[in-house]
């Protein structure tokens, strides 16, 4: 169902792979087995905790006043608002249920506004046609630009509509965007794994300004982890749209394209309509979590626990001998050991941690259920397994791991 929880990514064999119930950064298996979740928290929805006491009770009330019915969930209404104040630049909202389908509507609503069908894109944005199109390109290898996204059943001829560019680099924008006029929109992520250079995301405003293109930031991972709303917000660049989805819900299935109305009003000439999308706990859970999120001042402290989860993975690396380098946004923290062999740094994390009660690898989305003891004792456990690693080759290490390696996953373009 989802690439990014198949077993095989983490522990080929070993994996737990299905839960029972979860509480805070707790979650049990089916044969009733405790993990301390230090990985990735839900593939990064749950910022508060799983089963958030305040998400979950307003979730009740509306089980118990009604879901959905013929008439209209006044809750999308309050979203719709709550998010427009949270972004100032924007004047209207849409919801989904998944990142993906909020980012082709994005497009949808993006190509309506300009008249223009070709995407110049960056990063990571789900799985509709538009934009695996960007794998149809004629030398497939060379192409495959995103490694593991196989585009079979995309229609070839969308071949040519989707451009990938890197992050960082505007003048390869620039000139993608002087060699296909076609292009109308230009959909990234603010900021993923690295910094944006100095004049970056203005340059990108600003060319897509001049060449009437709407500029969509995705926000569906980076939304919410600092500030309380879209990264842009710190960043000082405002897009045309931005979509939400992971932490919106706190782990309910709601996200959301807002935008100003100029652009967002194009989605009235276009068919953009789903029965589910008006159900009621998806925008229930949001406007609790958005509440939670604000009281407990949440963006910002797992910013700060992924600042020091960072700094900590260094202090225990260099104590073990092992030189490590961190990456990411703090609360969306990853590991590497350059010159060691990656999958297999990878999965023996994975299985030495996974010993211990955790589920945790390379990868740490900080949530405020990690508090200073659970961490404590997940360093505790993280130490031991990097003075194996700096003991051992890469070889050794791999020997110890007869199921073999975690299959790797697709790379990022950001
Ligand atoms: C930036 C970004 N956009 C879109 C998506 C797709 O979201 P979903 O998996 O909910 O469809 C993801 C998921 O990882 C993402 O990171």
């Amino acid at each position: 169902m989802l690439l990014s929880k198949r077993a095989e990514m983490y522990l080929p064999q070993g994996w737990p792979a299905y839960f029972d119930r979860t509480d805070g950064c707790q979650v049990w298996d089916l044969d009733g087995n405790r993990f301390l979740d230090l990985g990735f928290m839900g593939v990064g929805t749950n910022i508060l905790g799983y089963s958030d006491p305040a998400v979950d009770a307003a979730v009740r009330e509306v089980i118990d006043k009604g879901n959905l019915s013929t008439l209209n969930a006044p809750e999308e209404v309050f979203l719709a608002e709550r998010l427009v104040g949270l972004h100032p630049w924007a004047e209207m909202a849409r919801f989904a249920r998944s990142g993906g389908e909020a980012c082709a509507i994005a497009v949808r609503i993006a190509r309506a506004a300009s008249g223009r069908d070709e995407v110049a894109f960056c990063g990571y944005h789900g799985w509709h046609d538009w934009y695996l199109a960007a794998n149809l390109a004629a030398d497939a290898l060379d192409g495959h630009l995103l490694p593991g996204l196989e585009p079979a059943g995309v229609p070839r001829s969308l071949a040519g509509t989707s451009h990938p560019f890197a992050y960082n680099d505007l003048p390869a924008l620039e000139t993608l965007l002087s060699e296909h006029p076609g292009i109308g929109t230009i959909f990234m992520e603010p900021q993923r794994s690295t910094p944006p250079k100095a004049g970056f995301l203005e340059g990108v405003r600003e060319l897509a300004t001049r060449h009437g293109a709407v500029l969509i930031f995705d926000e569906c991972t980076s939304g919410f982890r600092r500030p309380l709303g879209g990264l842009h917000l710190d960043l000082g660049v405002n897009p045309d749209m931005a979509t939400f989805g992971k932490t919106l819900g706190n782990g309910y299935a709601i996200t959301a394209i807002i935008g100003r109305s100029e652009v967002m009003q194009a989605a009235q000439q276009s068919f953009i309509s789903s029965t589910f999308w008006t159900e009621r706990i998806g925008p229930t859970a949001a406007l609790a979590a958005l509440a939670a999120m604000e009281a407990e001042d949440a963006p910002d402290r797992i910013h700060h626990i992924g600042d020091a989860v960072q700094r900590t993975w260094q202090e225990i690396a260099t104590s073990a001998g092992l030189s490590l380098t961190v990456g990411g946004l703090p609360a969306l923290a990853s590991f590497t050991i350059p010159d060691r062999d990656a999958p297999t740094i990878k999965t023996f994390v994975t299985s030495r941690m996974l010993d211990q009660g955790f589920l945790a690898g390379p990868n740490l989305y900080t949530s405020i259920a990690h508090t200073p003891d659970i961490l404590d004792e997940y360093f505790v456990a993280l130490r031991s397994v990097f003075e194996e690693i700096a003991a051992n080759d890469d070889d050794e290490l791999r020997k110890q791991l007869p199921d073999g390696l975690a299959q790797s996953g697709f790379r990022r373009l950001t």
